[in-house]
């Protein structure tokens, strides 16, 4: 794929080097040949208008038209001197009174010329040829003045031959050129592209198993040094997503590991010989409790594993803060009374959010609260405006968490203290549920712990709609 691209930007800029640079000479060549041509009309007409300037003094000398045939010597003498050059004279009704060569110009056009346009520039084909030509009505030096039309032309095939010569060689260079450029083009842009093509080769070694792997963003170009910074980016976030997800796999078989083989034994214990109804009902009660909680478990990894597809909101509304831990304290008093404990809620605040995902981030966090608070002491759960939003700090007094778990215990299946789990029926996925939770409502999360309790504090955006634009 990625060489049909190169290819094709090596092909497009090829054929845009070879258009623009025979485009370039061309109009070059054209503007050339145009001065060039000019040059020689300014030439020949320099030569011409001083042919008719000698011609006007030479007729005013003349006495009649008669003498202008007796006085060709003359003419041959003073007009000649330019081996192309061609001079007509002609009286008034057309008739030919000398010509260097006999029907060499085409006499109705030069007496439409010398009437229409005296001393302009015209071209007069005749016999096959090109001529440039002045013509015009000069008088003579005879009595009645009479007028006569002389016609001077110059033969304008050497200037043909060599424009028609100068547009062959123009043709020939541009084409050479084009060529050229275009071979020239192609090099610079493969060799230009070469970095692409090293990038790619790089990616070749990039798979599942060396997702560390990195381009070299120093060797290649500026331009596309940051391309290859946001595919490293987009590497390490891959990495880091292929890393949370086997993990997770692991952590998942791992959990779910001892409640099946307990099951299973237990089972196969029961089924081992016969066995009172009692005794058949009080094993289904307690195989019932490890399914509860084996359920419960999935449940929770389904609400995670969305959560890495980027959680969303069902519902965004205003919520009430306080009233919301109210009803938690309600959920939870039965709980909280076998402890003795008191539950106490400070302040109030206003969050849009939405309320059921709220309410389990919240349970989570009094949940724990009240499993690792000691007996008859109080939690205190206070909300407060802070610079960015509202701020909830939910707290107890208790062992605390050793400060390098404090981070950790927001990992999914991690426990302080694994081997307690069981008797306090933790699956260690709660606090990974409620920083989702917290994260995917634009907050964050973090927990404080002191030698007299543990602190959770949440902060959440203000109340202004649009939670996750
Ligand atoms: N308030 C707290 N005081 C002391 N330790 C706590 C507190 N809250 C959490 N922890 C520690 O953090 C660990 C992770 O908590 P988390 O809520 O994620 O899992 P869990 O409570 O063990 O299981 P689950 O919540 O899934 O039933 C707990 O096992 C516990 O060791
Ligand atoms: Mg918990």
């Amino acid at each position: 794929m990625s060489l049909v691209r190169n290819a094709s930007i090596a092909r497009r800029l090829t054929l845009l080097f070879s258009l623009a640079s025979s485009g370039v000479l061309l109009a070059l060549g054209l503007v050339i040949a145009n001065s060039v041509e000019k040059h020689f009309e300014e030439q020949d007409m320099g030569v011409l208008a001083g042919k008719m300037d000698l011609a006007r003094q030479a007729l005013a000398t003349m006495e009649s038209p008669a003498g202008l045939a007796k006085a060709s010597q003359l003419w041959d003498n003073s007009l000649m001197g330019h081996h192309s050059l061609e001079v007509m004279v002609l009286d008034s009704q057309g008739k030919v009174l000398f010509a260097t060569l006999e029907d060499s110009l085409p006499i109705s056009a030069v007496l439409e010329s010398a009437a229409r346009n005296p001393y302009q520039p015209v071209i007069w084909s005749h016999g096959g040829e090109a001529y440039r030509g002045l013509a015009a009505q000069l008088p003579t030096g005879a009595a009645d003045r009479a007028k006569v039309t002389v016609a001077v032309a110059m033969d304008m095939v050497h200037h043909q031959e060599f424009m028609r010569s100068f547009r062959q060689t123009l043709w020939l260079f541009v084409s050479c050129a084009a060529a050229l450029t275009g071979l020239l083009g192609w090099t610079v842009v493969r060799h230009g592209l070469a970095p692409l093509n090293a990038m790619r080769e790089q990616t070749k070694a990039i798979t599942a198993h060396q997702l560390s792997h990195r381009l070299a963003v120093e060797s290649v170009p500026r331009e596309l040094g940051e391309f290859a910074e946001s595919l490293n980016e987009m590497l390490t976030r891959l990495e880091e997503a292929f890393q949370r997800l086997s993990g997770f796999s692991s952590d998942i078989a791992h959990e779910l590991r001892t409640p099946v083989s307990n099951l299973m034994t237990q089972t196969h214990v029961a089924l081992s010989r016969d066995r009172s109804a009692h005794a058949y009902r009080s094993i289904l009660e307690s195989n019932a409790e490890e399914f509860e909680r084996m359920a419960r478990m999935i449940s929770d990894m389904l609400l995670l594993a969305k959560a890495d597809n980027d959680l969303v909101i069902p519902n965004q509304e205003v919520v009430g803060l306080a009233k919301e831990v109210l009803a938690l304290f309600d959920y939870y008093e039965a709980v909280a009374d076998e402890k003795e404990l008191h539950l106490q809620v400070e302040g109030d605040g206003e969050v849009v959010a939405d309320r059921l995902m709220l309410r389990r981030a919240l349970g989570n966090l009094l949940s724990n609260a009240i499993r690792h608070s000691f007996a008859r002491s109080t939690i205190k759960i206070s909300i407060h405006a802070q610079a960015q939003g509202v701020g909830v700090d939910v707290e107890n007094r208790g062992e605390p968490i050793p400060k390098e778990y404090l981070e950790r215990i927001f990992d999914r299946f991690f426990r302080v203290d694994p081997s307690r789990h069981r008797s306090t029926e933790g699956t260690g996925l709660g606090l990974a549920i409620t920083k989702s939770i917290v994260t995917a409502h634009r907050g964050t999360i973090y927990a404080t712990s002191t030698h007299d309790g543990t602190t959770f504090s949440i902060n959440l955006p203000p109340a202004t709609p649009g939670v996750r634009g």
